[in-house]
This record gives C-alpha cells, structure tokens and sequence, in this order.
C-alpha cells in the first residue's frame, strides 16, 4: 500500500518540493560530465550546498533576493572552490539548471494522485520563472494544480510563512496538506508548521530533525501515491 493510500486522515492537496524531489539537481552537471572533469560531483554538491545557505541566511536576516539569483551567486562560488572546472562552462550550466530532468517516476506518481481525486502541486522555494521552466520542459504542467513558488511572500522555506501559502491558495488546512520532500530539512519545516510530511530518502541518509518528523519514509516518488 502507498503511503498517502495508509493514512487515517485522507488529505485534500499533496504539495511536492520541487529541486531534489520532482527534478534531480544534478542532472545540470550530469549532462556536461564530459567537459566538467573528475570533481564534476564535489562541484555539483557544493553548488547545491551553497544556493540553500544563501536562501536560510537571507531569510533568517531578514533579506530576499531570489533563488535564481542565488543559484548563479552559488554557481559561482563553486567555480572559485574548483578551478579545475572551466568557468566557460556557467552559461550552459545555468541553460541546464532551467532544464533539469524529472525523476522518471514523478509523473506517473502526479496522475495517480490526481486520478484518485487530490490536489497536486509543487511548493518551492525556486523563483517563478525557472520554476516555469522546469515544469514545462519536463511536461509536469497538466498534472499540477499549481505550481507555487515562495517568490510570492518572498521568505524561503522553511519559514512558515511559505508553507502557509498551500492553505491560502487551496483554502485548506494545514492537517489535510501532506508535503513530499526529499530534502529533510524540508520536511521538518513542513512538519513544525502542521504538515502531514513524507520523505523521500533515495539516497539512504541518517534520521535527524528528530521531534520534526515525516509519517513515512520512502525510496523514491512511486512509494507516495
Ligand atoms: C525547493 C528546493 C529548494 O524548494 O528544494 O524546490
């Protein structure tokens, strides 16, 4: 049995992350390994590491400036750690960042969910655009009631006033939200702030966030719904 299919409250909207979740962030890399060399991964991690610090610090201090932004400023400090990779290599790095591939099973999960009668949608801290991007390059538009991006209320997760927009948009409650994520920093915003959270550990990581934790635990997207 999937997870949502378990639960003993039946949930209205199922809200998914969208980076790392729905689209695998190293897939930009991925695809120029054969011109970004042996620490093409290292790269690509810091890259990541970097662009969610930014957007927690930010936040934190009271600042905004967007995530596309913020993926470039990260991009950037990336290539600084590694000169070993060619910084000629920023512009189709960021033409592959708008592009990143979905995971293969996202959009047979989205149409079962929808199938079955529940709201779908992406939550993410990406700004508007590139968000629009990755949807409609990897087809996922149809299968979504909204894409929801935070550039709306300007504070990234995990601050509750991002989570806060799936209630205002679907005029739900928080408890008939269940938020998917791979991040599990994630789910333990989405959990504090009253979600019904589930997530997606592909890689295998340790617990943490203990006392902010997902009602399930799955390996990949198929396991949801
Ligand atoms: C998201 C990223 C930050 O919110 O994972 O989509």
């Amino acid at each position: 049995m999937t997870v949502i299919a378990s639960l003993s409250l039946r949930p209205r909207v199922v809200a998914f992350d969208a980076y790392g979740t729905l689209f695998d962030v190293h897939s930009a890399v991925r695809r120029l390994a054969s011109r970004m060399g042996p620490e093409a991964a290292a790269f690509s991690a810091l890259w990541r590491a970097k662009q969610l610090e930014y957007s927690w610090v930010l936040t934190l201090a009271g600042h905004y400036r967007d995530f596309w932004l913020l993926t470039q400023d990260a991009l950037d400090h990336a290539f600084a750690v590694f000169p070993s990779v060619d910084p000629a290599l920023r512009p189709d790095l960021l033409a592959a960042y708008r592009t990143l591939s979905a995971y293969p099973e996202a959009a047979g999960t989205l149409s079962r969910l929808r199938a079955s009668g529940l709201q779908t949608c992406i939550l993410s801290n990406g700004e508007t655009g590139m968000l629009a991007d990755a949807v409609g390059s990897a087809g996922l538009g149809p299968l979504l009631d909204a894409a929801l991006s935070i550039d709306a209320v300007r504070v990234f997760k995990t601050a509750p006033a991002a989570y806060q927009m799936v209630c205002d948009t679907f005029r739900v409650a928080p408890a008939e939200i269940v938020l998917v994520s791979s991040n599990r920093w994630d789910v333990a915003g989405a959990s504090a702030f009253g979600f019904t959270t589930v997530w997606v550990n592909r890689a295998g990581n340790p617990r943490e966030y203990a006392g902010f934790d997902p009602v399930a635990t799955v390996a990949d997207l198929d396991g949801v719904g």
